[in-house]
């Protein structure tokens, strides 16, 4: 069994940038590959903010912040993946961006590199099948913001070899991360249950049952929960939501996940959140990710 040593990451928005962090931080050499360069400066420097918080927080020491910003790369040359032992991918949520990554990644890579996808929605299975190596796919979908949840859903597809399944849950925990397994069905365990919950309080604000900001210190104050609901699809942001009420209520035509109207109604008045300073509260900081 290759004992994991190099991690590749394709993709660096927002769940790439903090898979590669998860990963370089737990020791592993981590190439992070976009097709855009901006988006690469972008990560780079999103990460060497967040670790540079981490020393200032007394998380971790001036040396590993050298250590792990020693042991992060970044190309926009696909052939530079070659090296990987395990592939994760955080790409667009499109099957066929997907599918394309994936066939040409078969062909630069080992034979016995494992292929991951971050998908939120689409079938592992479904992503697998043009993959060239769907014994060798698994699902392993991150939570936001990954450099900080421990989380990992970790689904077969059917292919999905036990040699598989078995090195992509070591590497799981080898990062530090705590897997869970499920089936390769929509929105896995979280999102099966945080999409309606989000639909929940968003239609509690339509019928003008309270202000966002008490339905949030309710939720805070009775289920413990660090942040209410409003406040997280701030950081979601509206436009994500509504992709992800889309795709769920596709696949499974549950009333639950229907994306509520005021959630198009923010999008079309630029209100999708903290990045654009305006969701459910004002924001002065439009910084996403602790830059
Ligand atoms: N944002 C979330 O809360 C969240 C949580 C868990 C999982 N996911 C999943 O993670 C994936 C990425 O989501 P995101 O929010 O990071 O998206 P994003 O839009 O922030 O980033 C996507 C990145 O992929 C790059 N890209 C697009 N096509 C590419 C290709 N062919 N090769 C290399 N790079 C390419 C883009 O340039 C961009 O930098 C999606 O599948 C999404 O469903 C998202």
């Amino acid at each position: 069994m290759t004992k994991v040593k190099t991690v590749a990451v394709a993709g660096s928005g927002t769940m790439g940038t903090g898979i590669a962090i998860v990963a370089a931080r737990a020791g592993f050499r981590t190439i992070v590959f976009d097709t855009r360069q901006d988006a690469l400066d972008r990560a780079r420097g999103q990460t060497e903010a967040f670790l540079r918080k981490s020393v200032a927080r007394g998380k971790l020491s001036v040396e590993d912040l050298d250590a792990i910003l020693g042991r992060w790369s970044s190309t926009t040359k696909l052939e530079d993946l070659a090296s990987g032992d395990v592939v994760i991918e955080a790409v667009f949520e499109d099957l066929r961006v997907k599918h394309e990554l994936f066939s040409a990644l078969d062909r630069v890579c080992a034979a016995d590199t494992i292929f991951a996808s971050n998908t939120s929605t689409i079938s592992i299975t479904e992503i697998a099948g043009g993959s060239g190596r769907p014994d060798r796919f698994v699902g392993m979908h991150f939570c936001l913001p990954a450099q900080l949840m421990k989380l990992i859903e970790m689904s077969p597809g059917l292919e999905t070899s036990d040699d598989t399944w078995q090195r992509a849950w070591e590497f799981a925990l080898q990062m530090g991360q705590q897997p869970v397994k499920t089936k390769d069905t929509p929105g896995f365990i979280l999102n099966y249950f945080l999409i309606p919950y989000n639909n929940d309080a968003i239609r509690l604000v339509e019928a003008g049952v309270a202000e966002p900001a008490e339905i949030d210190r309710a939720i805070r104050t009775a289920l413990g929960y660090p942040m209410g609901p409003l406040e997280l699809l701030d950081l979601v942001g509206m436009d994500t939501q509504r992709l992800l009420c889309e795709a769920m209520h596709g696949l499974t035509n549950e009333d639950r996940a229907a994306c509520p109207p005021l959630v198009k109604r923010m999008i079309a008045a630029k209100r999708l959140g903290k990045k654009t300073g305006h969701g459910f509260h004002r924001y002065t900081d439009t910084k996403m990710f602790g830059a």
